[in-house]
């Protein structure tokens, strides 16, 4: 670890970095695929074909990126059907920004600016995770992860470059999601039971704070060459630190939507336990095929 090596599966390895890759890694599958849903919501109303083709392109890439990560999981003994049990149970996590409702077509963009612009600056450090399955997930995530981001500016300047209504429903997609994408990274870093000794095994390589800042410092510039303004009267330059001072999110509003309380919480998990209920039939049919070729084979 000292010498920044790679931790890989078949290395001894102390059973609370263990427990706490598979805590996180798991999560952040979960997130990948509950993320789909909020995007998915736009896919059969989206203003044109080639709108349609791009936000397909994309909610298939969350799905691949939650395999990768299901599959890193697994180098570590657990199995991706338990864990898809203990998130339809409520008893593993998913990322907070995914309870929001998406409840206008330019929220697709601000998802693609804001909170795949957030995954980028939480990604892109976790390439140099310790446990090497992690880090090399990563590499190609934050690939696809930059034509996400692309694509939603890309979509959001657009519409700024339109109808006054719909700069205005830009400016209120903005103004709904600029606090949920600042708690995507998690509690402030006195709050955080996990980041000291994440960062001692290498599995974080910045703090929560960091990494918020980093989002904070490179959005304002977007915002302006886009010509949207974020709602925190305290987000100010300050030259002394070479940052920007910004207001604080509101951590009551944040606990009450990881512990399940959020507008959408009780609809993304319905649609996952219905998924994974209805989908029943191809995973035995996949498991006889499997079965069946073995047999041939033998
Ligand atoms: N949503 C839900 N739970 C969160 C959270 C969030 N935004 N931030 C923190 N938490 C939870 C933690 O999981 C932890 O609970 P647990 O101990 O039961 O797991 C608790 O709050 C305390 O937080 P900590 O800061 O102590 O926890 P971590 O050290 O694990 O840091 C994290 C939280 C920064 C999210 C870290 O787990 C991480 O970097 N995870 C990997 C990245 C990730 O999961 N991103 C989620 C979004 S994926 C995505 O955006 C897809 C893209 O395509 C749009």
């Amino acid at each position: 670890m000292a010498d920044d090596l790679r931790i890989e599966p078949r290395d001894w390895m102390p059973d609370g970095y263990r427990k706490t890759l598979v805590r996180q890694i798991a999560q952040h599958a979960h997130s990948e695929i509950i993320g789909m849903q909020p995007e998915g919501n736009w896919l059969t109303r989206a203003p044109s074909l080639r709108r349609k083709a791009i936000l397909m392109a994309k909610v298939q890439d969350e799905a691949g990126h939650g395999l990768y990560l299901y599959s890193a999981a697994e180098t570590l003994g657990v199995e991706r059907a338990d864990l898809t049990e203990k998130l339809i149970e409520g008893k593993q996590k998913y990322s907070s920004i995914f309870n929001y409702p998406t409840l206008t077509f330019a929220d697709v963009g601000t998802i693609g600016w804001l909170v795949d612009g957030a995954a980028i600056c939480n990604q892109v450090p976790l390439c140099r995770s310790s446990f090497g399955p992690y880090a090399r997930a990563m590499i190609r995530v934050c690939k696809e992860e930059s034509f996400h981001q692309r694509q939603g500016y890309e979509l959001l300047s657009t519409m700024m470059r339109g109808t006054d209504a719909q700069r205005a429903m830009v400016q209120e997609s903005v103004d709904r999601w600029w606090w949920p994408a600042l708690m995507m990274f998690g509690p402030p870093d006195d709050r955080s039971p996990n980041t000291e000794q994440s960062m001692k095994w290498r599995i974080k390589r910045h703090t929560n704070d960091e990494l918020r800042q980093r989002f904070v410092d490179m959005s304002v510039p977007q915002a302006e060459a886009l010509g949207v303004t974020f709602p925190d009267p305290d987000l100010i330059w300050n030259p002394d630190r070479g940052a920007y001072d910004f207001g604080e999110p509101d951590w009551s509003e944040f606990t009450e939507v990881i512990k399940g309380n959020g507008a959408a919480n009780a609809e993304r998990l319905a649609n996952r336990r219905a998924a994974h209920e209805n989908g029943a039939w191809v995973r035995e049919a996949a498991m006889a095929f499997a079965a069946r070729g073995q047999e041939d084979t033998r």
